[in-house]
């Protein structure tokens, strides 16, 4: 299927740009308006663009049902400064809840029952709930449009974060991602949960570089068995592996001894173990059966 983009309705861009660009995090943000009035408002079009300086970006986006402009933006515009909450599990019914479009000078933490805890370098409050709140000073707002839809910018830059004690790891010097809930916006009503069911950690390449898939034997390359995955973990060595002369495994050499009739099954069955040693993180040996089977 291809989509020419600019054939769709507002209504279609967003929920085919919202279905694909996914899990997005979503920024729970705290404004106040130059009257004092408080505003609680979520926004899944978010993410953070700098580090140093430490810089968040979200939008509110014009409204495309009739181009309405969000009390969040309004609010920013006349007090630059926000309050973003991160959201987790804990928190989503409440936080769907203030997305309602509540009239403006609704205050949404009593809305949607949440309770105020004063920043400290801030004017708009923070939700005390949250286990996650970074202070922010707005340093620009960025219009991408006047139709509906159109995204409005709101770039920021964190002054202060508050860590809950309750997400530290054991040392406490660092979040740890398992104790945070994270949640996260998807298409339509969908949304996602971080735990430690679905967290899984990938080597960090960049230290060294890996060799490539392009420079992976061309049976390995073109094997049917092994996955796209596993020539991304075989090819992120740093050098070709050799043979390990000490390596001795029982199940290869019943490979070997079983299927020494029949070389194409042989090679089938040792991309299948390779794989399965693949697939548990053990590439040290899933590269030494696979160069074991080419010295055969
Ligand atoms: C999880 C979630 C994420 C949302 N993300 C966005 C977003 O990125 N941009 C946007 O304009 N509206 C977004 N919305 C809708 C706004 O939260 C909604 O329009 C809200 O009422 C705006 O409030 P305000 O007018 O008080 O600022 C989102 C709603 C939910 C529930």
């Amino acid at each position: 299927m291809r989509i020419d983009i600019s054939s769709l309705t507002p209504v279609q861009k967003q929920a085919w740009l919202q279905h694909a660009i996914a899990p997005r995090p979503i920024c729970f943000a705290s404004t106040i308006d130059k009257d004092g009035s408080v505003n609680l408002s979520p926004f899944s079009f978010f993410n953070m663009f700098s580090s140093n300086p430490p810089v968040v970006i979200f939008s509110p986006s014009r409204r495309v049902r009739d181009n309405t402009t969000k009390h969040t933006l309004q609010n920013v515009l006349e007090v630059a400064e926000v309050v973003i909450n991160i959201c987790d599990y804990d928190m989503v019914q409440q936080v769907s809840l203030a997305s309602c479009e509540y009239p403006k000078g609704t205050d949404e933490f009593t809305k949607a029952g949440f309770t105020k805890e004063a920043a400290s370098v801030v004017k708009p409050p923070m939700v005390k709930e949250a286990k996650v709140k970074f202070e922010c000073k707005v340093k620009e707002v960025k219009s991408l449009g006047e139709e509906g839809g159109a995204g409005q910018l709101v770039i920021a830059e964190v002054l202060v974060m508050h860590v809950d004690d309750s997400i530290l790891n054991a040392e406490g010097t660092m979040i740890d991602q398992t104790k945070l809930h994270h949640i996260a916006r998807l298409g339509g009503d969908w949304y996602c949960k971080v735990d430690a069911s679905n967290l899984f950690i990938v080597e960090k390449p960049n230290v060294k570089l890996g060799i490539g898939v392009d420079a992976l034997p061309a049976s390995i390359r073109s094997s049917k068995i092994l996955t796209g995955n596993n020539l991304g973990q075989l090819a992120n060595v740093h050098e070709m592996p050799l043979v390990e002369p000490s390596f001795e495994d029982e199940k290869l050499k019943n490979i070997f001894q079983y299927y020494s009739v029949s070389p194409a099954e042989m090679e089938k069955e040792i991309h299948l173990y390779a794989k399965q040693l693949l697939d548990k993180g053990n590439v040290t040996a899933a590269w030494q059966v696979l160069l074991a089977a080419d010295n055969v």
